[in-house]
């Protein structure tokens, strides 16, 4: 359930439907089921495996397997915690906003024009985005340093349920909408002429950004989890919700993006600029979207949980801090890295490195970078240095091993490497 909370979030609802619009519809999609069904499962057991065998958090759990060598590669995972949560706080902000949008219908339309010019001059203000930024973090650090951790788990069983129902309502409403076929056929038809190398490592980026891998999240989650839960079966559910969410969110989005008129590659605003659309041609639209924008708000709260943890985690087994003191800390830090992410939608939209607003660099250094460099690791040293461990972790206590184990791990050593090691390249534009 909690890996679950962790992958399902605004990777799912905001960022995938943009995504596909940039990228051109079906064929990313394509390519993107492809590699979460190869690579996010294997990654994904890997990384529960190191976390269920060691009872660490990510940088104890690889110098415990592979001694100080291997202790750079923890660290990474922490890194990319905080540049992760810096700009995910700025999105969640976004969407605390929102509810506040929709409850006092200053965005019941459909008219595109509209719905972008609202969009575009409150993410440019300076102020208020960094403030619901702010109040989101507090929410984090209240839960991590915890405060209401049980409460968030009792709550967010419920919740998180009905999120989903509502998105399938939603989706069923989008796809009925006059033009909407457009849509349907854009997401799901497959235009190969679309498709470069850049496809292909925007999808990775994707998945494990959605996935909430190659950082250590899901090792921390793992070192939880009792011995006799099967790794791969919970894998493959948590695995199968995140890729429906994101299907579902895609579906509603381009439906709605071909109906009334939106442009598909519009960028990082899309979801918030679309949405707004479906609940103003709804009965009781506004009910619906106040609900619908508290949901996900709740659904960014558990995955920017399992982002912080990692780091809390590690600041309290390796360095012996307090857990509210790791909080504090971490807090400081990403609310400090927020804080240029938001300004670059307005004030600092000037400013450019490596071509980027200081968010695009992000985003991107994290997920196009951080997570592919810390899963090609990962990989390596659970197929060459831990695979004797790996594999009895995977089994059940006293049984043969599965004879998938021997796929999972030819894979891990020869496929993913490699491939991993050429979508790098290819981002970096070195081959
Ligand atoms: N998967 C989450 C989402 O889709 C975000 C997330 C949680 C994440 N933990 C992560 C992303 C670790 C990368 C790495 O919203």
């Amino acid at each position: 359930m909690a890996a679950a909370g962790s992958a399902v979030g605004l990777g799912n609802i905001w960022r995938f439907p943009y995504v596909v619009g940039e990228n051109g519809g079906g064929a990313f999609l394509l390519i993107y089921v492809a590699i979460v069904a190869l690579f996010g499962m294997s990654l994904a057991m890997s990384e529960i495996a190191l976390g269920r065998a060691t009872r660490r958090n990510p940088v104890g759990a690889f110098a415990q397997l592979g001694g100080n060598a291997w202790r750079p590669l923890g660290y990474l995972g922490v890194l990319s915690g905080f540049v992760i949560l810096s700009f995910y706080i700025v999105v969640a902000g976004w969407t605390l906003a929102y509810i506040g949008f929709m409850s006092r219908g200053v965005i019941v339309s459909t008219e595109p024009a509209q719905l972008g010019a609202h969009f575009e001059s409150f993410i440019a203000s300076p102020l208020q985005p960094l403030a619901y930024a702010a109040v989101f973090m507090a929410l984090v650090a209240w839960v991590v340093g915890g405060g209401i951790g049980k409460g968030i788990e009792r709550f967010s069983k419920l919740l998180m349920p009905a999120l989903f129902l509502l998105l399938i309502g939603l989706t069923l409403r989008a796809i009925s909408l006059p033009g909407a076929a457009e849509g349907l056929r854009f997401f799901l038809t497959p235009d190969f002429s679309k498709v470069s190398a850049e496809t292909f490592s925007a999808a990775l980026a994707q998945a494990f950004f959605s996935l909430s891998l190659g950082m250590g999240c899901l090792l921390t989650y793992g070192s939880y989890l009792k011995k006799s839960s099967a790794i791969a079966s919970t894998t493959g559910a948590v695995v199968g919700l995140d890729l429906c969410v994101s299907v579902l969110a895609g579906l509603m989005v381009m439906a709605i993006v071909f109906s009334f008129g939106f442009d598909p590659a519009a960028g990082p605003g899309l979801t918030f600029v679309t949405l707004p659309a479906i609940f103003a041609t709804m009965p009781g639209g506004v009910l619906f979207g106040v609900g619908f924008f508290i949901l996900l708000a709740v659904a960014a709260l558990t995955s920017a949980i399992s982002i912080l943890e990692p780091t809390v985690a590690y600041l309290i087994d390796e360095h012996r801090f307090s857990r509210g003191k790791a909080v504090l800390l971490c807090t400081a830090v990403c609310f400090a890295m927020a804080i240029p992410s938001s300004l670059s939608f307005g004030h600092w939209s000037g400013f450019h490195l490596f071509g980027k607003t200081f968010f695009d660099l992000m985003d991107h250094a994290a997920t196009n970078y951080m997570l592919p460099l810390g899963a090609l690791l990962s990989s390596l040293f659970v197929g060459w240095k831990w695979s004797k461990g790996a594999i009895n972790e995977l089994s059940r206590p006293g049984a043969e091993p599965a004879s998938w184990t021997r796929g999972w791990l030819l894979f891990l050593r020869f496929v993913a490497p490699p491939a991993l090691a050429w979508i790098l390249l290819t981002s970096a534009g070195i081959v």
